[in-house]
């Protein structure tokens, strides 16, 4: 197998511009993967960006951006734990922004069943659907899944994903999705682990805002070749990395 890994930033004027190119790429790459391979798999975030995207998605379903829905699966790269109506449920911001509102099957919405008392087993029954998913379809690489795009966000404390610092999960080499206890939140998530999102073909990470400025110049200027907070662990094993920043989170890097 070829090794190509790339790491690539791009900065936006405002996080409406950063949107409209997201939203472009993902209607581009899924096309493409759904014609080359039948299926795009994609890993949706939590957060902010995210759901702009999401929005913007939906709202020109008909038009310009138009994605093949019928053949994309949409999984979740991280759930908070609580039940999926509740107002912190990744899986509720993205149905109600998104999946509702495009032509995606039932079938194809692969949701964390995070209202599991247990956030340990909820992270091992979504493992299991992962690999239902991914195993028949031989997109099993080196025992990981081989998602065509993750997208991410990244917290003002360098966390991505619910991969926050000082957390077990950091640690994690075989599993593919694990329950993590976060301490500044007092609660449980459920998260992809590193090896999982680094066997991914392509990782979009968004960051907009201000308050992300600070973490964005120690991650990719100060200590970008001593890394230290978990974005910065985000390392493809063969596909590409792509920061889009609004120029506000860029504006000290
Ligand atoms: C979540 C996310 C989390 C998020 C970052 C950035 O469930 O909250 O997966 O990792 O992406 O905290 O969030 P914002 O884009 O809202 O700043």
């Amino acid at each position: 197998m070829s090794i190509t890994s790339r790491e690539t930033v791009q900065v936006f004027p405002d996080s409406a511009a950063l949107t409209r190119a997201a939203a472009r790429d993902f209607v581009a790459l899924a096309k493409a993967t759904v014609t080359e391979h039948g299926v795009f798999s994609v890993a949706l975030s939590g957060g902010s960006t995210p759901k702009r995207l999401f929005t913007l998605l939906a709202d020109d379903s008909q038009g310009e951006l138009a994605a093949p829905w019928e053949h994309i699966h949409c999984f979740f790269g991280d759930e908070r734990h609580v039940p999926p109506d509740h107002a912190d449920s990744n899986f509720r911001m993205a149905n109600e922004s998104l999946l509702s509102r495009v032509n995606i099957p039932t079938a194809n919405i692969h949701r964390i069943r995070a209202e599991n008392p247990d956030a340990a087993t909820a992270a091992a029954e979504y493992e299991a659907d992962l690999r239902a998913f991914f195993t028949p379809r031989n997109l099993v690489r080196d025992g990981f899944p081989r998602f065509d795009l993750i997208l991410l966000g990244m917290g003002p404390d360098g966390h991505t994903a619910s991969l926050f610092p000082g957390s077990s999960a950091l640690g994690e080499k075989e599993r593919w999705m694990v329950s993590t206890w976060v301490e500044k939140f007092k609660t449980h998530r459920i998260t992809l682990t590193y090896p999982a999102i680094n066997h991914a073909a392509k990782i979009a990470l968004f960051v907009a805002g201000a308050d992300k400025a600070p973490m964005i110049h120690e991650v990719l200027v100060q200590y970008k070749d001593a890394p230290r907070y978990p974005v910065q662990f985000v390392r493809p094993v063969d596909g590409e990395k792509l920061w889009l920043l609004d120029a506000a989170a860029n504006a000290s890097a």
